[in-house]
């Protein structure tokens, strides 16, 4: 029996037109552009106009990962949507993605993954199961946020961190083993929802409502910050014993862009210069679910990222949940 495979052959991303710089934010905020930029790495953030929704970002990244691999919406066979940020409670946003790309033709499925900065990650994984056991040929996966309209602009610890975007990858079964997605590994560990979560919800009976300030994110940044830097070590060391590897034979990380000092740490443990590492932090922030993605797409199309290297995808967020795919370009 041929063992089949999951293959990338296509990525896009989408960024919205507004750029707010540190700048404006300590224009309204007790903060400043050097505390910012010292502690996270962040210079400016994307923000998502107004009537701009979560799919809309979501279905222009598409687009171009479409036509980067040179297919037709509807010969996908799966539209997977990690966002913590979805339009609606439901439909979920991807049947919402599927109908934008005029892809219902086939009523192929669509639905969300709701993982937080790790969703990308998970939802690669999902769509590398559906491959490998013959459920599925081609898979769009994509990661989506308007972190923006679920963040308090009076908070100058949560607003200053996070940007809205999309990214997108195609993936299809290939019978190349070696080549495409190597091995992923995801963990959850939901006793630490204190740390980093809304304190919105509807089963709680609260929505998002800027007047009473309730539904928006709450964290404790420096023990979210230990405990990221601790679970992503060692998620380094399981994905490269899982595979037989040594740290010098990964070209590129490709790590969620929460925050510059995570990055270094994360770099320091594959012993990786920092020029082997995608970084997008400092024009994104923290995109959350499409921060893989976006970054995967930056680097591909300026042509960092070349056939037959190894790169090492992960990411850290709330719940806690992370993970990492490697991935043989
Ligand atoms: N400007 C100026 N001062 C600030 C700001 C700001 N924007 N924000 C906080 N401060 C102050 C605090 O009030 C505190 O003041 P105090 O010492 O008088 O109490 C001081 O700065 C230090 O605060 P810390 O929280 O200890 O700062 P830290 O160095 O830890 O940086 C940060 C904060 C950037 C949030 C960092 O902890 C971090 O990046 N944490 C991890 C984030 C992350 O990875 N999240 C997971 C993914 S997100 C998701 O899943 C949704």
């Amino acid at each position: 029996m041929t063992i089949r495979v999951a293959r990338i052959i296509g990525s896009g991303s989408y960024l919205p037109e507004r750029t707010l710089t540190n700048a404006e934010l300590a224009s309204s905020l007790d903060t400043t552009d050097e505390w910012i930029r010292s502690r996270t790495g962040i210079a400016e953030r994307r923000i998502a106009a107004p009537g701009e929704w979560t799919s809309d970002l979501a279905v222009l990244a598409a687009e171009r990962a479409l036509a980067y691999a040179g297919i037709a919406a509807d010969s996908l066979d799966f539209i997977l949507v990690a966002t913590t940020t979805p339009d609606l409670i439901f439909p979920a946003t991807a049947t919402i993605v599927q109908r934008k790309l005029g892809a219902t033709r086939r009523q192929v499925p669509a639905f969300d993954i709701q993982a937080v900065c790790a969703g990308f990650i998970y939802a690669l994984s999902m769509a590398d199961s559906l491959i490998r056991s013959g459920a599925a040929r081609r898979v769009l996966v994509i990661g989506a946020e308007t972190m923006s309209r679920i963040m308090d602009w009076r908070d100058r610890a949560t607003c200053i961190l996070f940007g809205d975007g999309a990214g997108a990858v195609i993936l299809e079964s290939c019978a190349e083993p070696g080549r495409g997605i190597l091995s992923t590994h995801l963990h959850a560990d939901g006793s630490y929802e204190e740390l980093l979560r809304t304190d919105g919800g509807l089963s709680r009976g609260l929505l998002v409502d800027a007047a009473s300030g309730r539904g928006f994110t709450h964290m404790r940044g420096n023990e979210v910050f230990k405990q990221a830097v601790k679970a992503l070590e060692g998620l380094v060391d399981e994905t490269l014993t899982a595979n037989g590897l040594e740290k010098s034979q990964i070209d590129w990380l490709v790590p969620h862009q929460a925050n510059i000092r995570i990055i270094h740490s994360t770099a320091k443990r594959l012993g990786m210069a920092m020029d082997r590492v995608v970084m997008t932090i400092d024009r994104h922030g923290n995109t959350s679910a499409a921060s893989v993605p976006l970054a995967l797409d930056e680097a591909v199309r300026d042509g960092r990222i070349q056939p037959g290297q190894l790169l090492l995808l992960e990411a850290f967020g709330g719940g806690f949940t992370w993970g990492s795919a490697l991935v043989r370009w």
